[in-house]
């Protein structure tokens, strides 16, 4: 049984730096009840994170969960179980981007590890923990995508990005997207809320700090899909401006 009673309980992949630290503090500073898990797949690194935001009076804690391993998933679910019994969203954040970082990797093995972090990894996470998802009185699932993703935007070259290569990136967004669109409309009935989001392009370690947003204005449209209401929408994919093209 719960410790306490946090309203709402949040997961968090990936939060022991950039868009997942700082949707980390965002949301836990802006709704008073909420108890956040910030996932982490170091542990010392999750740690070190947490700490920094229980000393600005935050309730977070970390949590370690590395999404490319099962086990530690398994862990973490068994964790969230016996302290809280379920949890209100998941943030499926944690991502990689290794083009032009791995000169010594072949195409296949940057697409293997891309894609066992980008894709599989949500995909699995999502899976684990929907039972304690379906424990939820309003259970919402947002997966952090790209604006990289937009077929539409590459073949039309109508939006900002259209001449980025990157394809290995670029194609594991788009599946990402799919899978998205799977767990949407597997609990559309249910009344779940499951929407993908780019956060901008925001300078932090993913593209060496080239990025030219702040995390906190990464965190904007995420922090608004992760408090809508159970009126919100499901199966979109959107940034701060609106719907990006699929
Ligand atoms: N920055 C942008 O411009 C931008 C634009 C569009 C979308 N995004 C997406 O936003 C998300 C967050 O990226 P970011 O920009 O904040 O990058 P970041 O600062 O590099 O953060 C990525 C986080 O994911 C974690 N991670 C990587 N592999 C993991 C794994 N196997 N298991 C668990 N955690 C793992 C990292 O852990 P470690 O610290 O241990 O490496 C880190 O905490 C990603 O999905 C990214 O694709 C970013």
């Amino acid at each position: 049984m719960a410790r306490n009673s946090p309203s709402t309980i949040v997961l968090i992949t990936g939060a022991n730096q950039g868009i997942g630290f700082g949707t980390s503090r965002k949301l836990a500073k802006e709704n008073n009840g909420w108890q956040i898990l910030m996932g982490s797949r170091n542990a010392e690194n999750g740690e070190k994170a947490a700490a920094e935001l229980k000393q600005e009076g935050l309730s977070v804690e970390p949590l370690t969960i590395d999404i490319t391993d099962d086990q530690l998933i398994e862990r973490a679910v068994k964790e969230v179980e016996s302290k809280y019994g379920r949890i209100d969203v998941l943030i499926n954040n944690a991502g990689i981007a290794n083009e032009g970082r791995r000169p010594d990797w072949s195409t296949r093995q940057m697409f293997k590890e891309l894609f066992d972090t980008n894709v599989f990894g949500h995909h699995i996470v999502t899976e684990n923990f929907e039972s304690l998802l379906a424990k939820s009185s309003h259970p919402r699932v947002i997966f952090v995508s790209s604006v990289l993703a937009s077929i539409h935007s590459l073949v039309e070259k109508q939006r900002e990005f259209a001449n980025v290569p990157l394809p290995v990136y670029r194609s594991s967004k788009t599946a990402l997207n799919m899978i998205m669109a799977y767990w949407a409309n597997k609990h559309k009935v249910d009344g779940w809320k499951v929407n993908s989001i780019c956060p901008g392009w925001i300078g932090t370690n993913l593209n060496e700090y080239q990025g030219q947003g702040t995390v906190e204005s990464g965190t904007i449209h995420l922090a608004t899909m992760a408090t809508a209401g159970k009126d919100g929408l499901t199966g979109t994919f959107s940034d701060k401006e609106g719907p990006i093209p699929w």
